[in-house]
């Protein structure tokens, strides 16, 4: 595994989920929720949120291409995959992702959505880096602020790796510093 250094263990993830959650039910009571998780990243925090909501879900998964292997974002930005056969509109849409970096890939998405017409649109980050920013993208719900590091685990993956950590962990930038 690659070189990295715990930044949330498995327990502080937890209870922020639960947390979360908890804002969650508040915020939608009485409402229905149509959560979209972000393939891939978002799998894992999706999969332990949803089951800490208690107001009704549909799940809903897309996928979309920006990053590649890098640690920067490319800015192109493509729909890969979508399993939204349905109509989402008066639905209360909920967008869980893994990180919001630039905010290009959020900006693409949100443009999509709401062309569906949507009775309300929010998103949910696992991770923030407001530093790293390029468009003014704003989450609703965010698990964790964090500075420029480039995260892994918890969904999160350096080349694809990574994903299956138990927590969250910055990648020790000897890793992506070595072939440059
Ligand atoms: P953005 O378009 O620059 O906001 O990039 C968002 C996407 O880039 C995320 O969905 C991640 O897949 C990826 N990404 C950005 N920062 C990190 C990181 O620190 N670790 C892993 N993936 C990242
Ligand atoms: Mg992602």
């Amino acid at each position: 595994m690659v070189k990295h250094q715990v930044l949330f263990s498995e327990e502080r993830i937890a209870e922020r989920v639960q947390q979360i959650g908890a804002q969650l039910n508040q915020d939608y009571a009485g409402k229905e929720l149509d959560v979209i998780c972000i393939l891939k990243g978002s799998v894992i925090f999706a999969a332990d949120l949803v089951r800490r909501i208690t107001v009704p879900v549909r799940l809903h998964f897309l996928q979309i291409s920006s990053y590649g292997d890098d640690v920067e974002s490319s800015g192109t930005i493509n729909l890969r995959f979508s399993s939204v056969t349905e109509d989402l509109v008066n639905r209360n849409v909920l967008v869980v992702e893994d990180i919001l970096d630039t905010g290009i890939t959020m900006d693409y998405l949100l443009k999509q959505l709401r062309e569906e017409n949507p009775a309300s649109l929010r998103i949910c980050v696992l991770l923030d880096k407001p530093s790293r920013r390029k468009i003014g993208v704003k989450a609703d719900y965010v698990g964790f602020e964090i500075e420029d590091h480039f995260a892994i685990g918890y969904g999160l993956d350096y080349q694809e790796l990574g994903r299956s950590l138990r927590y969250i962990a910055v990648l020790d930038p000897s890793e992506y510093e070595k072939g440059t």
